[in-house]
């Protein structure tokens, strides 16, 4: 079997929001830990404001969790049929989605009350389990080599930043 390639926009998308969600879900950690604990808190926090910068990572999330979103709906439609993929992806919408409800006062005056807060709680545990069992899966189907192949930095011809634009008309032109 040759080394699986992974489409470029793909790769950088997804790493993208890899990064992004996994700055969102420490400093998530953090700010729960220091102004919540009602399940524990971690030994240590670092110091540092966590609550703006757990919102200015989020900011960042959003169009991009969006683009990635909207790629994994429309090229990469078919690997959305792998539960593992569909999962975390349904876990980085739920996450972004309650995450954009939240006031960013509301833990600093000891508000923990909010419906909308307990669903971000939620969310922030779905989508680590989400994307353990979305890694465990990717193992299973391909091993170290298809991991290793959505960081990979190598461009086929064909497939540089410039030909994004035609991939995405030979997909409509496919479409219709
Ligand atoms: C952190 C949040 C993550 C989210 C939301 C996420 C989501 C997704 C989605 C939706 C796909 C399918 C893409 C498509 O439709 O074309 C995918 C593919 C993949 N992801 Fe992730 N992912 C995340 C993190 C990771 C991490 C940390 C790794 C590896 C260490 C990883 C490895 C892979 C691999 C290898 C594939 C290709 C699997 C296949 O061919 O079916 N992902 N990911």
């Amino acid at each position: 079997m040759g080394r699986p390639y992974q489409p470029s926009l793909l790769r950088l998308l997804h790493g993208l929001t890899a990064l992004l969600v996994l700055g969102c879900w420490l400093s998530g950690l953090f700010v729960y830990s220091r102004y919540d604990g009602r399940w524990g808190r971690l030994p240590f926090v670092p110091g540092g404001s966590w609550i703006d910068l757990h919102g200015q990572v989020g900011w960042f999330l959003l169009p991009v969790g969006l683009a990635f979103t909207a790629y994994a709906l429309t090229l990469g439609k078919a690997r959305l049929r792998r539960a593992t993929n569909a999962m975390a992806l349904v876990a980085l919408v739920l996450a972004v989605a309650t995450g954009k409800l939240m006031q960013e006062d509301w833990l600093r005056d000891g508000e923990l009350h909010h419906l909308v807060y307990s669903l971000h709680l939620v969310a922030w545990l779905v989508i680590g389990l989400a994307v353990l069992v979305h890694v465990a899966g990717s193992l299973q189907l391909g091993g170290w080599p298809l991991v290793v192949s959505m960081s990979n930095t190598s461009l086929r011809e064909g497939d540089l930043p410039g030909d994004w634009p035609s991939q995405i008309r030979r997909y409509l032109k496919r479409k219709r």
